[in-house]
């Protein structure tokens, strides 16, 4: 029997990293996988890249690699490079120094291990680092999903939700987020499978990690006060590990304003994390439609998914 541990979704926050990395080793299993988005959506990703690649833990790059190495290769729209709505991704871009920037750039898109032939890891689906697997993916998609791939445990994350779907033929597990959940728990969560031949089984672990000092790593990198809305809003995502960035662009998006602080206290009062997805979205379509008379300023962006 093999043990394997994953972890996905650290996003530049040391602290949980650290204790997750404490747990893995309590654990010993036999080997460490990681699914992904160390960087993006957090203040320290240089910290994480250079912590894992010292751990010797081989990881796939999450769509938050991609982001960020777009913007530093310059290869977004012109006015991201300057909108004060964007300012978040160029801190966090420009944090990482060329070291951490080329260790992203060469991690590959999927992952297998030569001691579990029976495993493979991918960051969101087999075809895509930006579109994920999560409690609202019908049977029939996670089943296409899993017919991508050969092996019979196909292990991602993304969604920041952890997850687990047995098939007759297998397994997909989502291992949840370390850095920033979205299930209202904000113990940093990875995954640790026992392998043994067809059978697979997983254990979801969660664990307790000083939030305080991520909150602290916020203030005193600077990400806080040059982050804009976008650090606010992922600064409250960790302590109500819940999502709100992506609600907050939608809302603008409906309202038809740009994304900045100043719309913060609208949208929290519009906002409940815990309202059913569907409500939210009809809730969204609702405001677009009462917007539609208003005069309309710049267009919001697209969305970054999680
Ligand atoms: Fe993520």
């Amino acid at each position: 029997m093999i043990r394997i541990a994953v972890l996905a979704d650290v996003h530049g926050n040391v602290p949980a990293l650290e204790a997750v990395i404490e747990d893995v080793t309590s654990q010993q299993p036999d080997g460490v996988l990681v699914g992904g988005d160390l960087v993006g959506r957090g203040p320290c990703g240089k910290q994480v890249v250079r912590r894992i690649t010292e751990m010797g833990w081989r990881s796939v790059r999450g769509n938050h690699e991609d982001y960020l190495l777009a913007f530093r290769q310059q290869r977004v729209k012109s006015h991201w490079l300057t909108a004060p709505e964007w300012s978040a991704a160029r801190w966090m871009a420009d944090e990482l120094d060329e070291a951490a920037a080329r260790t992203i750039e060469g991690l590959p898109l999927t992952l297998s291990s030569h001691l579990a032939p029976e495993l493979r890891l991918v960051h969101g689906t087999p075809r895509s680092n930006s579109e994920g697997i999560g409690p609202w993916t019908s049977r029939q998609q996670v089943e296409a999903h899993f017919s991508e791939v050969p092996e019979p445990v196909l292990v991602c994350g993304h969604t920041h939700r952890p997850l687990e779907c047995r098939l007759p033929t297998g397994m997909v597990v989502n291992v949840g987020a370390v850095g920033l959940p979205f299930n209202r728990d904000r113990r940093a969560q990875y995954a640790l499978f026992q392998l043994d031949g067809e059978k697979a089984k997983v254990e979801f672990r969660r664990v307790e990690y000083d939030i305080d000092q991520t909150i602290r790593d916020y203030e005193t990198s600077g990400f806080l006060s040059h982050g804009g809305a976008t650090a606010r809003l992922l600064m409250l995502e960790l302590e109500k590990a819940a999502p709100f960035l992506v609600p907050f662009i939608e809302w603008a998006r409906a309202k038809g304003v740009t994304p900045l602080e100043e719309e913060l206290g609208a949208f929290r009062q519009f906002y409940d994390p815990d309202e059913p997805f569907r409500a939210f979205a009809c809730r969204l379509r609702e405001l677009q439609e009462s917007s539609r008379s208003v005069p309309k300023p710049p267009k919001a962006p697209k969305p970054l998914s999680p």
